[in-house]
């Protein structure tokens, strides 16, 4: 089980809540192209295994990539990995970007699973997020995705926005359903500092986000699709029987993957590394074979934070056995300690501790009171 991320840090224009990293100047897309394609040639063997199970062009838009780029990446993958049709193949599209011409290019290429970026059906909240497609284009983005005969499809949805109430965020969700995906993953809009919408929000422009109402939305999210034969696997994630997304199913399960292009992560079981966050200077450095990355060696603590941090997300849970094989008995008590003084926010079944579905509001505290240092 092993992923190849690929981010592609290009986006046609800024959304005000966004604090991924890319850039709007689109002229040095072929070069960083071209160095993503030599970092593999330098990095693959950072990975014990050849064989992938996972690929994923996130960004950034990688919907943006030509038919030639595409072609420069998939190139040097071929040549140091294989993959076969079970591989999940996903690439994060903007609805504005999908058209016959490209769905047709993404089968070619073999991508298996699209993740559009819907956000809103509101286009008043759209034009506010600076997104570059009206709700219609949303719609029939997935529709003719659908048509087109993929068969995989993921839709991204921000909740917690000024323009969104119970109401509203029902019929998005219902509407959601409609559209017959296998997946949805929704995140709480969260206010970052450096982007417009964080600007705006520190000069008072913007109001705080009314978080007993998107506890509200959580749990109608979660209400709603439950209901509708999805699985709600991860907090902000949903799938339909056998359509659990494989590649950020390997992060949540510690497996390894191998991150390229400018502000990605790598993992191999004993160390985390992560490329600079910015375009020339990554370029530059794959040219010039200078360093381009951070590492961290992760002691058995920092492991275990990173297990309780990721698995208690999930459906999968932390699992008593696991811990002690992976950590051992001392690590394995400190956590049976915890797990009953946090009994109220757990179930447990066979071992394996998950959050009850009140506990997933307050998720990341509930973890960090697990925490070694
Ligand atoms: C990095 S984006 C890439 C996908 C693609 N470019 C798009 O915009 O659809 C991945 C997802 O993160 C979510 N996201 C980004 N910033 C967020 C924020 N501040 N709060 C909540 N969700 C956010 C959005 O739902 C977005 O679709
Ligand atoms: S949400 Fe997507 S399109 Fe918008 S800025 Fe972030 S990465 Fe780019």
């Amino acid at each position: 089980m092993v992923g190849l991320y690929l981010h592609i840090p290009f986006c046609k224009q800024a959304c005000t809540y966004c604090d991924f990293y890319f850039s709007t100047n689109l002229t040095t897309k072929s070069a960083l192209v071209k160095a993503i394609a030599k970092e593999i040639e330098i990095r693959y063997k950072y990975l014990n295994f050849n064989k992938l199970t996972s690929i994923y062009f996130g960004g950034g838009t990688p919907s943006l990539l030509s038919k030639t780029e595409f072609e420069t990446i998939f190139e040097s993958i071929n040549k140091h990995f294989i993959y076969d049709n079970g591989s999940e193949i996903t690439i994060e599209t903007n609805p504005d970007d999908i058209t016959k011409e490209n769905l047709i290019l993404w089968k070619k290429l073999n991508i298996n699973r699209l993740s559009i970026g819907l956000q809103s059906f509101n286009d008043e909240e759209l034009k506010w997020m600076n997104r570059a497609h009206n709700a219609i284009q949303s719609v029939n983005s997935v529709k003719m995705a659908q048509d087109a005969g993929f068969e995989n499809i993921t839709i991204d949805l921000i909740y917690g926005s000024k323009f969104q109430d119970l109401k509203t965020w029902e019929s998005t969700l219902l509407q959601t359903v409609s559209l017959n995906t296998q997946h949805i993953s929704s995140y709480n809009l969260t206010i970052e500092n450096k982007t417009v919408l964080g600007i705006q929000h520190a000069k008072g422009k913007e109001p705080s986000i009314n978080d007993e109402l998107s506890s509200k939305q959580f749990l109608m999210l979660t209400d709603i699709l439950t209901q509708n034969n999805f699985i709600h696997y991860e907090i902000s994630n949903f799938g339909k029987p056998g359509f659990f997304a494989k590649h950020n199913s390997n992060y949540w399960l510690q497996k390894h993957y191998l991150g390229v292009g400018p502000s990605a992560h790598s993992f191999n079981g004993v160390s985390r590394q992560w490329n600079i966050k910015n375009n020339n200077a990554y370029i530059k450095a794959i040219e010039n074979n200078t360093d381009y990355f951070e590492k961290e060696q992760l002691s058995v603590k920092d492991r275990f934070n990173e297990y309780i941090l990721t698995r208690l997300r999930t459906i999968w849970g932390c699992d008593v056995n696991e811990i002690k094989l992976l950590f051992g008995e001392e690590i394995q008590k400190h956590f049976l300690n915890i797990a009953q003084e946090k009994k109220n926010d757990l179930e447990e079944t066979n071992g394996a501790y998950t959050l009850t579905t009140t506990a997933k509001l307050y998720a990341d505290g509930i973890a960090s009171d697990f925490f070694m240092d």
